[in-house]
């Protein structure tokens, strides 16, 4: 569940309207590295994620990125208050006005409307944070680009403060790869358990449990021998009851 707050996790004063700006400023809503992928992607892979501490991270910055959801929409819509018939067709902003007026709508600067195509829950942990990371870059990427094109204080600054946030997910996303790989069945591989069509765990793998005894290098995926789980319960994780 959710508690709404009534403010904005920033705050956002734009004096000027400006639908030019607008017209491209939308790709952080609904394009492909906007904010509301952002936070579709995590709150949805947070359901297949076998440590709490992960499904915690992923919680806590997918309900952010709804914040920043707000943050752009509010932007949108002072930068289209109050237009006049002149100001929507010499800014450009013609073609979207003629589909949604001024309402805010989730769509990509190239006017193609928000796709959860451009987003991934595979239930796997290192491949859903792998994707995360990226996807925290390539956002900070596309506010840089923005930035570049902005002048205008009050919209640079809400900005700059979206973009400081994707860097702070960015690392916060390391950390969850991080207890992911320390809890991974073998050091030298980037994935949970070694499938049993995969190669041996080379060099030998240095996981060892709580017992002190070395855990084995390979695991059928098939069976597993209860003795086996009890000695490395790390291993086998995804047994483990979930939060949900
Ligand atoms: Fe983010």
């Amino acid at each position: 569940m959710w508690i709404y707050q009534k403010s904005l996790e920033y705050p956002v004063k734009i004096k000027n309207p400006d639908p030019a700006l607008a017209k491209f400023i939308i790709t952080a809503l609904g394009g492909p590295d906007g904010e509301l992928a952002a936070s579709t992607r995590y709150l949805s892979q947070r359901f297949g994620m076998p440590y709490r501490e992960v499904t915690g991270i992923l919680t806590d910055v997918g309900t952010e990125e709804l914040s920043h959801v707000e943050i752009v929409s509010t932007i949108l819509y002072q930068l289209t208050r109050n237009l006049s018939d002149r100001q929507i067709k010499e800014s450009g902003f013609d073609t979207y006005f003629v589909d949604h007026t001024a309402g805010i709508y989730p769509q990509g600067a190239s006017g193609a409307p928000f796709t959860a195509a451009v987003l991934q829950s595979k239930g796997d942990i290192f491949t859903d944070l792998n994707e995360d990371l990226a996807a925290e870059m390539k956002a900070r990427t596309m506010y840089d680009n923005i930035l570049r094109m902005v002048d205008d204080p009050d919209v640079r600054e809400p900005f700059k403060f979206l973009r400081e946030r994707e860097v702070v997910h960015y690392q916060r996303f390391a950390e969850a790869l991080g207890i992911a790989q320390e809890r991974a069945e073998c050091k030298s591989n980037f994935y949970l358990t070694t499938p049993t069509f995969d190669k041996n765990c080379t060099p030998p793998c240095t996981n060892v449990c709580s017992t002190g005894c070395a855990a084995k290098v390979r695991t059928s995926e098939i069976q597993i021998p209860s003795e086996e789980k009890r000695h490395h319960p790390s291993v086998y994780a995804f047994e483990v009851k979930r939060p949900y």
